[in-house]
């Protein structure tokens, strides 16, 4: 039985995590994700695995978010989707179980572009626990493997890009980096647990000079490439005797980069309601970095919970829910998209 409660099915496969999601009236009832070791010996994701381990994925993952919540699918107001971007062979199964389970249990298809899921992480509320929303306009620093953009948020569902990467995503330089050093994918989150041992200031390396609010990570990344093939020439441990220092002093330059733009555009819009969101957004150096910006420019700053930046469908069921209040429906005709803008 359906009740007055609006109950929002929610599901991730832009990349390579499978989530499902149910949040009833803005509350998480349950985020089930399925990540994919598979990717992890060949340095990166592989599209068409990472659709195929999604198909093997989506069912279970909802199987398993319904059982979590304790919610019935006939209890489900919408079910809510992502269209992109991302890789369009992983957004098809997401986007195809949706259309079915609409088509099946008729109701509402939504359509949810993953960058607003992720600037909409930002509102999710967890039963009885007191949370620190941001209020309008604020300014989101959208940092994750695939993107770096400072987005200006007018409301829930009016967003406007004002920065982004002209090239490479923060998490791609973290990850690229990381990778010529040696460590796991994804790297950055080893990056930053060598970081915290390192000198920050030991190496520096090369900061882009690009107009606006635009950022670019690929010089950084050719920078880092050759400085560590100069040093490999003459020290071949030179990479296992320095990886503290080297871990430290790319996470400060790549965090330099980020709070410049980001100080410049608060600066620019007099907003000083700061936020972050996506999967580089858990990185220790850049939360602190936030933070003591926040004090010296007196900014209101909202970190979200570690679990909602990263890829989830928590995020993509708010940002549902957020669209069903406002009756913004798709057809089943809907299609993904690999590029999109927001
Ligand atoms: O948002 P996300 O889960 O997925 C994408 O949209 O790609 O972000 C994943 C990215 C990866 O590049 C990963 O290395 C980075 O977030 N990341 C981190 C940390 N944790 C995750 N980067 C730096 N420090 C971390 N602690």
């Amino acid at each position: 039985m359906k009740s007055e409660k609006i109950t929002i099915l929610g599901i991730e496969s832009s990349c390579d995590d499978t989530s499902a999601a149910i949040i009833r009236d803005g509350i998480i009832l349950s985020n089930v994700v399925a990540g994919q070791k598979v990717h992890g010996e060949y340095g990166g994701v592989v599209p068409e695995l990472a659709s195929r381990a999604h198909q093997q994925n989506i069912i279970p993952v909802v199987d398993m978010a319904l059982k979590r919540a304790a919610v019935s699918k006939n209890e489900i107001n919408a079910v809510a989707f992502t269209n992109g971007p991302g890789l369009l062979g992983s957004l098809l199964v997401g986007t195809s179980f949706a259309k079915g389970f609409s088509l099946a249990a008729g109701i509402p298809l939504i359509e949810v572009n993953h960058l607003q899921g992720h600037v909409l992480a930002l509102f999710i509320q967890e039963n009885g626990i007191e949370f620190n929303q941001p209020k309008f306009p604020f300014l989101c620093l959208l940092v994750s493997g695939g993107n770096s953009q400072i987005i200006l948020v007018r409301d829930y569902l009016d967003m406007e890009v004002i920065g982004q990467t002209i090239d490479d995503a923060a998490g791609e330089a973290f990850d690229k980096c990381a990778k010529v050093m040696g460590l796991p994918y994804p790297g950055g989150p080893h990056v930053d647990r060598l970081a915290k041992s390192g000198n920050p200031g030991r190496f520096a390396f090369s900061k882009p000079d690009v107009p606006g609010l635009n950022y670019s990570f690929s010089g950084l990344k050719t920078n880092f490439l050759y400085f560590l093939r100069d040093n490999l020439r003459k020290n071949e441990n030179f990479i296992s005797e320095n990886i503290n220092d080297l871990c430290a002093s790319l996470q400060y330059t790549i965090i330099e980069i980020l709070m410049n733009k980001l100080k410049r555009a608060a600066k620019q819009t007099g907003i000083r309601e700061i936020t972050v969101a996506g999967g580089v957004s858990a990185n220790s150096g850049l939360r602190e970095a936030l933070t003591e910006n926040a004090v010296k420019y007196r900014w209101k700053l909202v970190i979200p919970k570690f679990e909602y930046t990263m890829d989830n469908a928590a995020m993509i069921a708010i940002t549902g829910y957020f669209k069903y209040l406002n009756k913004q429906f798709a057809g089943q005709n809907v299609v993904p998209f690999a590029r999109t803008q927001l």
